[in-house]
């Protein structure tokens, strides 16, 4: 089933437009350039909550009206942000509370940005307001798209009425302090609680050594959700604001793709659609920024999403903040689409005069003018989009393979004191997700409360904390016939972080047939080693030592006082098998495990390519796309599987015929299903 995200006729392109900045004259010189680019969305009002509210009792609504009327007059649509990341001077100095505390303790003063305490009342009842009067103000406004609640939700907050909120929260989480004393293991180190009012929040001052290692492992833990819900309530709060008004007009707000912070999965549940901002790193390999790109479209649901913001060019936050080469910007941004995104937008429109993002990448340059290789990217682009129309759009993919990542596991894991510092949660999914995604298998990023029904093939690399019902839906997933893989610290503690008492991997141990009896840390530069299918392998980080229970070992170690003893392991479980990867392994096993495995359950991939070029499919009903994704510097040839057009060239291809894809070239392959 398809369905379109919001009301655009194409693939909506523009971004972030700060006209607010700028003196009025320029503005129609503005829309002139940014018409000549084919850009038809803006993501308006960002930041302008110190401008629409000079004081506790005044709001002046004005400037955006003339904003809003100019993007009209111009026919642009709207995507309209309610400005509540960033709170006016005046109600900081006014109201204190509205101020965060950070890690360390330090009450911060007013300044940056993304800087209100979640659980401030001053700050949600003068957010929701803003967005209500915004609602109220724009809702007949007909080029109106979307609402933008805040910006980038992000960070934490320790302060005295983030501390009693907390209070509040496990209250309704553990009912009495029996209970939260078991859950908490507060036995250890003499913790017992007699008062909810004993309970502090775990920081710099209380449990934490640093942001990372925490003596309370489950009051940590506890914390980051209590501090994520907190975050979300405030985006529920103005989401419900703007729908009282404006009930029909979808409601998002711009995430981050990998960010620990927040909860995702569960932020995605309470947003009409996801919309994420993609800023990779130099370093960044393309499966990287692929896999955000599927993960924001697995917490969305499986829905197409919204790029809501990427740089044109430059960032400016990196230490070395380089161009975007010519055709990479053009390339990054179907490659968002082709993983699911109904949009293009950029941050931002026109770069700014000061401030820390003068430098950060935009449509229109300091220069003022179209005749930048930037402007001419961005209009090429544009044009593109534009001669698709509604192709594409609202389309989805039907990946037969899934990752679970999970946000609270992530959590427990990096908060383990032990096994090993290297240790990374993201490194190991991106180890499975780089060697199916290098090999063109769709993949959904699904959660541990996700259904796993409709896959055939589910990896569940470092799946420490298992929660409640997790091991049933794997054990029904496993005996209808389903692969399962996990990995070395796995099955270990419950949804408290308590050990799962009776033999590892815990509650998983029957599905997988192992029983892990102790396991190994390596430091970095050392590793053992296994052979699988008659080729070596390195072993490293950690080695888990264990005994078969029913299940095969595939594989043994071949060093230390555990060589001969499992270390890849199948177990047949019902109609099904469950495999179990008891180490860190390198890229060319884990290539070759998901190949035998996709080619088991007759998983296909999107296309053969060769290395570098990926291959991404969307479908609408009978409609196939088939995106081809040049990320190598030199001209690749794939050959084609059958007669479908390049929507982008018009070129049509018969089946066996070869298409030639220059460096970073991007074609969009279109054939109907019979
Ligand atoms: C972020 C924000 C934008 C802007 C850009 C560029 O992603 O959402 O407001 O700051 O980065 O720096
Ligand atoms: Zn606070």
């Amino acid at each position: 089933m398809w369905e379109k995200v919001w009301n655009h006729e194409k693939i909506a392109y523009g971004g972030d437009y700060n006209p607010e900045q700028w003196p009025e004259e320029t503005w129609e010189e503005d829309m002139r350039l940014l018409k000549l680019a084919h850009i038809d969305t803006l993501t308006l009002n960002v930041f302008s909550w110190a401008a629409l509210q000079p004081s506790e009792e005044e709001y002046c609504f004005e400037k955006l009206d003339k904003i809003m009327e100019l993007a009209k007059k111009h026919h642009m649509k709207v995507c309209l942000a309610t400005s509540t990341s960033a709170h006016p001077a005046w109600m900081a100095r006014k109201y204190p509370e509205v101020l965060r505390t950070d890690f360390t303790g330090i009450k911060r003063k007013f300044g940056a940005r993304h800087n209100s305490c979640p659980n401030s009342l001053v700050y949600r009842k003068y957010s929701v307001q803003l967005a209500e009067k915004l609602a109220e103000r724009y809702k007949d406004y007909d080029n109106l798209m979307a609402w933008h609640i805040s910006n980038e939700y992000g960070g934490e907050c320790y302060c005295d009425n983030c501390e009693k909120a907390f209070r509040v929260w496990l209250k309704k989480r553990y009912k009495t302090l029996d209970e939260l004393n078991r859950a908490w293991n507060t036995a250890f180190w003499g913790h017992t609680f007699y008062d909810w009012e004993e309970i502090v929040l775990p920081d710099k001052r209380t449990e934490h050594r640093d942001e990372e290692q925490t003596a309370a492992q489950t009051i940590s833990i506890d914390y980051r959700r209590f501090n994520s819900d907190s975050i979300m309530e405030c985006f529920c709060l103005e989401y419900e604001a703007v729908k009282k008004y404006t009930p029909d007009i979808p409601v998002t707000t711009n995430l981050m793709g990998s960010y620990k912070p927040l909860d995702y999965q569960k932020w995605g549940k309470c947003m009409d659609f996801v919309s994420w901002d993609n800023y990779p790193s130099n370093e960044d390999s393309f499966s990287k920024t692929a896999l955000n790109h599927d993960l924001m479209r697995g917490v969305g649901g499986g829905k197409p999403f919204i790029l809501m913001e990427q740089t044109p060019s430059q960032q400016n936050w990196q230490a070395f903040n380089a161009l975007k080469r010519p055709g990479v910007m053009r390339l990054w941004s179907y490659q968002a689409v082709a993983h699911g995104s109904d949009a293009v937008l950029f941050f931002q429109m026109k770069r700014s005069v000061g401030s820390c993002e003068k430098y950060h990448g935009a449509v229109i340059s300091h220069a003022g003018h179209e005749n930048t290789r930037v402007f001419r990217e961005v209009t090429e682009l544009g044009a593109e989009l534009e001669q698709l129309g509604g192709e594409i759009l609202g389309s989805v993919g039907t990946a037969k393979t899934a990752i679970m990542f999970d946000w609270e596991n992530w959590w427990a894991v990096e908060y383990s004191a032990g096994p090993s510092v290297s240790l990374k949660y993201h490194d190991e999914i991106m180890r499975y997700y780089t060697a199916l995604h290098t090999q063109n298998i769709p993949v959904d990023l699904v959660g541990e409360e996700d259904d796993l029904s409709g896959y055939q093939l589910v990896i569940a690399p470092v799946l420490y904390m298992t929660k409640p019902g997790v091991d049933e839906r794997i054990r029904e997933f496993v005996k209808k016939g389903g692969t399962f893989v996990t990995t070395f610290f796995s099955g270990y503690v419950d949804e408290n972080d308590l050990v799962v008492i009776g033999g590892y991997p815990g509650r998983l141990r029957d599905i997988l047939g192992v029983w892990v009896e102790e396991t190994d840390a390596l430091p970095d530069d050392r590793n053992n080693s296994f052979v699988y299918g008659g080729q070596k392998y390195d072993a490293k980080l950690l080695c888990d030592i264990m005994h078969l229970e029913g299940a095969k070992a595939l594989a043994e170690y071949q060093e230390d006082f555990y060589a001969g003893t499992p270390v890849v392991t199948c177990n047949s479980f019902g109609e099904g098998k469950a495999y179990y990867v008891g180490t860190r392994s390198e890229e060319a096993f884990y290539s070759r495990l998901v190949k035998e495995l996709c080619e088991s359950q007759q998983i296909e991939a999107a296309a053969e390519t060769p290395y570098g070029v990926e291959a991404v499919e969307r479908f609408r009903d009978q409609e196939h796309y088939l995106f081809l994704l040049n990320h190598n510097e030199k001209t690749e040839k794939i050959s084609i599987s059958r007669a479908c057009t390049d929507l982008l060239t018009g070129t049509s291809y018969q089946e066996g015929q070869e298409l030639e894809l220059s460096k970073k070239g991007v074609a969009i392959l279109k054939w109907i299903e019979e």
